[in-house]
């Protein structure tokens, strides 16, 4: 026995065989739909938001992999940042900053030129370069006098014992630390004190026209005693 009846030609079915109906039409669909992957919390996801999902992580690398190569340091160009924890400079890609000359790190020509200096006055502080100019006849023990430099050194102005601006005292010709006493010849030799080596310099240029630049983004460690 059937409920199907038929109004003008039609096949008229009860509301609950076209539940049925539905039922069936829709497993069907669900079956015929392409199969879905889960996301991290376990949630269906269609391979346009997958497709969406890689894309934004192959974004995400590519990003991450520039900023590696803009900040790996890369001894082959001048673009000096930083100084690491021994006062070095760090050469490095663009993205550190450039210093520029005149600071700290960077390069300093000097007001004066070569021939100004004399054997005898006091060392000259450059508070900005943290470094003094001394024309000495006699390079510290285990140092030697590049010709060049025409007897002019740059020497750091931090103690080597445990890095206190050290002042220059004229009364004593002598390099004398407030802290614990450590003293320095005018060359930068070591004298007394707690401090385990010579004081620290840099490296120093001449140009043809006598003009002194120094180099504060290298710093040449004084030799230990
Ligand atoms: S910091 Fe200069 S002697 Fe100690």
């Amino acid at each position: 026995m059937t409920d199907d009846k038929t109004s003008g030609g039609r096949r008229v079915i009860s509301q609950e065989q076209a539940d049925a109906v539905n039922a069936k039409a829709g497993t069907a669909a669900y079956a015929a739909a392409p199969r879905k992957t889960l996301d991290r919390f376990g949630m269906p996801i269609n391979r346009r938001e997958a497709l969406a999902y890689a894309t934004a992580g192959a974004l995400a690398l590519l990003t991450l992999g520039g900023a590696v190569t803009l900040t790996s340091p890369n001894s082959s160009d001048q673009m000096i940042g930083l100084l690491d924890p021994n006062g070095e400079a760090i050469p490095g890609g663009f993205a550190y900053p450039r210093i520029k000359e005149g600071e700290f790190g960077g390069t300093f020509t000097v007001d004066r030129k070569v021939e100004s200096y004399t054997l005898d006055e006091p060392p000259e502080l450059n508070s900005a370069g943290k470094f003094f100019i001394v024309k000495t006849a006699a390079p510290p023990a285990g140092g030697e006098l590049d010709p060049a430099q025409q007897g002019i050194i740059a020497i750091y102005q931090v103690c080597t014992h445990l890095g206190c601006l050290i002042p220059f005292q004229p009364a004593e010709n002598r390099f004398i630390c407030p802290c614990h006493g450590s003293t320095f010849e005018r060359n930068s030799q070591w004298v007394r004190g707690p401090a385990p080596r010579n004081l620290d310099q840099f490296p120093v240029e001449i140009g043809p026209d006598g003009t002194i630049v120094v180099n504060t983004g290298k710093k040449q460690t004084g030799t230990a005693h």
